[in-house]
């Protein structure tokens, strides 16, 4: 076996509240521990503690769109430049439920803001985080893979109706959750290189063999994780 530190692997997962993320980007980690890697498991918004203080700001608090979007790419700049670049040097896993598709998503198809300025911030917030030639160069960080979970907001509704009380996001109604749908799949078009569609109207094993597949089919994992729904 060679003694060479893996190559570090950044994986989102993406979705409308509601969509069942948050048991399968546990069992993901699993999987990859299993095997050996070092897995680094984050969130956005949040991730370090400054960021976790503006995440709180951001759900709760009244503010116009363009302010959501600025606490929602300073809380990312910090996450990347604390968290994010460090595990990946390390060659770690790093998971995060969410990442910059969300912003989109949520500020730009949800609540209207503009996508070419949102793009503006992205390469502003996601350039120069590992403070290494990346300035130089313009290399802007962005996930190695995105599993995005695709569910009509009719259905994510129905989910939800049993969930916790709402943030300022979950008590949004049913039509802002078919515009962030629509902005998840327009991010998706954009990037197929990078994303991955998760059919998540369907059984939480068949969603597992989804997610299975796409990874092990990169060769990241080997397909004895495809077994353990
Ligand atoms: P979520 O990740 O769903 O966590 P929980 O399971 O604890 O509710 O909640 C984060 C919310 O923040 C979600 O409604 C999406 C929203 N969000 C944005 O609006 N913009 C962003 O850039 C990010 C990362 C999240």
């Amino acid at each position: 076996m060679s003694t060479a530190s893996p190559k570090g692997l950044f994986i989102s997962f993406e979705g409308i509240d509601g969509a069942g993320k948050s048991s399968h980007i546990a069992g993901l980690a699993q999987a990859f521990r299993d095997q050996g890697r070092v897995v680094t498991l984050t969130r956005e918004p949040g991730g370090t503690p400054l960021a976790e203080k503006l995440r709180v700001l951001m759900l709760h608090d009244a503010m116009d769109p363009l302010t959501e979007a600025l606490i929602a790419f300073a809380a990312r700049r910090d996450h990347l430049v604390q968290v994010i670049e460090p595990a990946l040097a390390r060659g770690d896993v790093l998971i995060s439920d969410r990442f910059t598709d969300a912003t989109f998503a949520y500020q730009g198809a949800g609540r209207g803001f503009d996508w070419n300025q949102l793009s503006v911030l992205e390469r502003m917030a996601q350039t120069g985080t590992a403070l290494q030639a990346d300035l130089a160069s313009n290399f802007m960080r962005e996930p190695d893979m995105t599993l995005w979970f695709d569910l009509p907001a009719e259905v994510a509704s129905v989910r939800l109706a049993t969930a916790r009380v709402p943030d300022r996001f979950e008590a949004q109604p049913g039509e802002f959750f078919a515009r962030v749908a629509q902005g998840y799949a327009q991010r998706a078009q954009a990037a197929p290189q990078r994303f991955v569609r998760v059919d998540a109207n369907t059984s939480r094993e068949a969603v597992w063999e989804q997610i299975t597949q796409a990874v092990v089919s990169k060769g990241w994992l080997s397909s004895a994780a495809e077994s353990k729904a």
